[in-house]
C-alpha cells in the first residue's frame, strides 16, 4: 500500500529525531519538573519553521516517558464546548489509567483574525492555571496575538536542521527501505530542503519509491525543476500579462539572465499566441528588443537595456489581442539553449566531425557541424549501408561512428561493414 514515507518513518522515540537537541532537552526537563513541582510557566511554547520535528518531537517525548498524549489542532478549540473539554482535561496531571498526561495544542498559527482573539484569549486563561503540562505549537510565536500568551510559556525556538542532520535521516530511511543510495544523492536532496526535513523525504519518497539504487543522476536534475517553474511564472505573467507594468515587473522575478529570458519568451510566444496577427505583433517587438540587444553587444551601451526589456515585455503582452486563452499549452526549454548545454564533450566530437566534413566540403567546421551534422544523424540511424559510405568516405573515427549511430547496435552494423 502506498503511504507517505514522512508518515511512515515518523520518530517514536526522541533519539531518532535529528537536530535541535539542546531545545528539546528543554523540553524534556520542563516535563520532567512537573513530577516535582508545577513549575512557573505552566505552557511550553514550540516554534519554528515547517517540517523540522516539532510535533513529532512531543510525540516521541510522550512516548518515551510513557505520559498519555492528548493531541490536538489548536483550531479545534474555537467552540465554547471545546474549550470547556479544554480545561476540564487540563485541571488534572494523571489520568483515568495513572498514566501522567500532556496536552499538546498545535498548529496554532491556524488561530486567524479577530474572530479568534477569544480563542487564544480562553487558551491563555487555561494555561495560567493548568495542573499539567500544555505544549503549544506555531511558526511564530512572536506574532501580536500571542504576546499575552507568551508571557505564561516557556519559549523554546526549533531551528532548521544542519543538512547533515537531515542526511543522517535520510540514511537511515534508505536502509529501512532496502534502498542502496549514493552519498551524493542524498547528500543533494538535504541540501535542497534547506532544513525542512520532511520536504527531504518527500523528495526522496518521489525519487527512490520502487528502486533498489538511488544514483546523483536520478536527483540532479531536481534543482534544476525548481528553476524551471519559476521560469514558468515569469513567462504566463509576461506572454498573458494584461498591463505593460505587470509584464515588465516579471523580469525582476526571473532569476536567469536578461538573454536568456529572451531566449526563453522567443521558444513560447509562437505556441502561446495563436492569432498570426498577435504573433506578427509579438514577433516585431522582439525584434526590436534583438535590435537594441545587438547595438548593447557592439557599444556596450548599458543604458538600452531598458528598451530591450520593454519591447520584451511590454511588447509582447501588449501584443495579445485577439487570441483566445484555449486550454493549456506547455511552456519549453529554449531549444537553442538546450544545443549549446550539451556536456562539452558532447560539442568537442560535434567540432571534431565537423573538421573532417570541412576537409570534403570546403566548408568551416562550425558551419559543418551546424548544417550537416544533422543529416548525418538521420543517415546513421536509418541506413546503414549510406552511412559506412560516408564514415569512409569523410574518414571518421569508430568513436565518431558510435556518436552519430546513437545505438551501439546500430553502430556495430555500420562498423561491420567498413571492415
Ligand atoms: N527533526 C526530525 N527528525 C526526524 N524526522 C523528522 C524531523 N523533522 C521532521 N521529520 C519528519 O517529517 C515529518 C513532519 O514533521 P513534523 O510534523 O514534526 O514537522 P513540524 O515541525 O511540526 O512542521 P509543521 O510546522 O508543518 O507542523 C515527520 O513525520 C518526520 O517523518
Ligand atoms: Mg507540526
Amino acid at each position: 500500500m502506498y503511504s507517505a514515507w514522512a508518515f511512515k518513518h515518523k520518530p517514536k522515540t526522541l533519539k531518532e529525531v535529528v537536530g535541535n537537541r539542546e531545545a528539546i532537552q528543554k523540553l524534556v526537563d520542563w516535563v520532567k519538573s512537573w513530577d516535582r513541582e508545577i513549575p512557573k510557566k505552566r505552557a511550553a511554547f514550540l516554534y519554528g519553521p515547517p517540517g523540522i520535528g516539532k510535533t513529532v518531537t512531543v510525540e516521541a517525548l510522550a512516548n518515551d516517558l510513557k505520559m498519555e498524549l492528548v493531541e490536538k489542532n489548536a483550531s479545534d478549540y474555537r467552540t465554547e464546548e471545546a474549550i470547556n473539554r479544554f480545561a476540564g482535561l487540563a485541571s488534572q496531571y494523571g489520568s483515568l489509567f495513572g498514566a501522567k498526561r500532556i496536552i499538546l495544542l498545535d498548529e496554532l498559527d491556524g488561530l486567524t483574525g479577530t474572530a479568534d482573539k477569544g480563542g487564544v484569549k480562553a487558551i491563555t486563561d487555561i494555561v495560567k492555571i493548568a495542573q499539567c503540562p500544555i505544549v503549544l505549537i506555531a511558526n511564530n510565536a512572536y506574532d501580536l496575538r500571542f504576546l499575552n500568551l507568551r508571557n505564561y510559556c516557556l519559549l523554546i525556538e526549533f531551528k532548521k536542521p544542519a543538512a547533515s542532520e537531515v542526511l543522517n535521516r535520510l540514511k537511515i530511511i534508505c536502509l529501512r527501505e532496502g534502498i542502496q543510495a549514493e552519498e551524493n544523492a542524498l547528500k543533494f536532496i538535504a541540501n535542497r530542503s534547506e532544513g525542512d526535513v520532511r520536504s527531504a523525504i518527500n523528495d526522496l519518497q518521489a525519487l527512490a519509491q520502487g528502486k533498489r539504487k538511488l544514483t546523483y543522476e536520478d536527483v540532479s536534475w531536481l534543482g534544476y525543476r525548481d528553476r524551471q517553474e519559476a521560469i514558468f511564472t515569469v513567462l504566463r505573467m509576461i506572454i498573458y500579462g494584461k498591463t505593460c507594468e505587470g509584464a515588465k515587473r516579471a523580469v525582476d522575478m526571473a532569476d536567469v539572465d536578461i538573454d536568456m529570458l529572451f531566449e526563453w519568451i522567443y521558444e513560447n510566444v509562437p505556441a502561446h499566441l495563436t492569432d498570426p496577427h498577435d504573433l506578427a505583433n509579438a514577433l516585431d517587438a522582439l525584434s526590436l528588443a534583438d535590435v537594441y540587444r545587438g547595438r548593447i553587444r557592439s557599444t556596450q551601451a548599458w543604458s538600452l537595456v531598458r528598451y530591450v526589456i520593454d519591447f520584451m515585455t511590454a511588447g509582447v503582452a501588449m501584443a495579445r489581442v485577439n487570441t483566445k486563452t484555449s486550454g493549456w499549452t506547455p511552456f519549453r526549454f529554449p531549444e537553442r539553449i538546450q544545443m549549446l548545454s550539451r556536456s562539452k564533450a558532447e560539442r568537442a566530437m560535434q567540432l571534431e566531425i565537423g573538421q573532417k566534413i570541412k576537409r570534403r566540403c570546403h566548408i568551416s567546421a562550425n558551419r559543418a557541424s551546424k548544417e550537416i551534422l544533422p543529416y548525418l544523424r538521420i543517415i546513421f540511424k536509418n541506413n546503414v549501408e549510406m552511412a559506412a559510405g560516408l564514415a569512409k568516405w569523410l574518414d571518421l573515427s569508430p568513436e565518431m561512428v558510435d556518436y552519430l549511430a546513437e545505438s551501439e547496435e546500430k553502430a556495430g552494423a555500420i562498423k561491420a561493414l567498413l571492415g
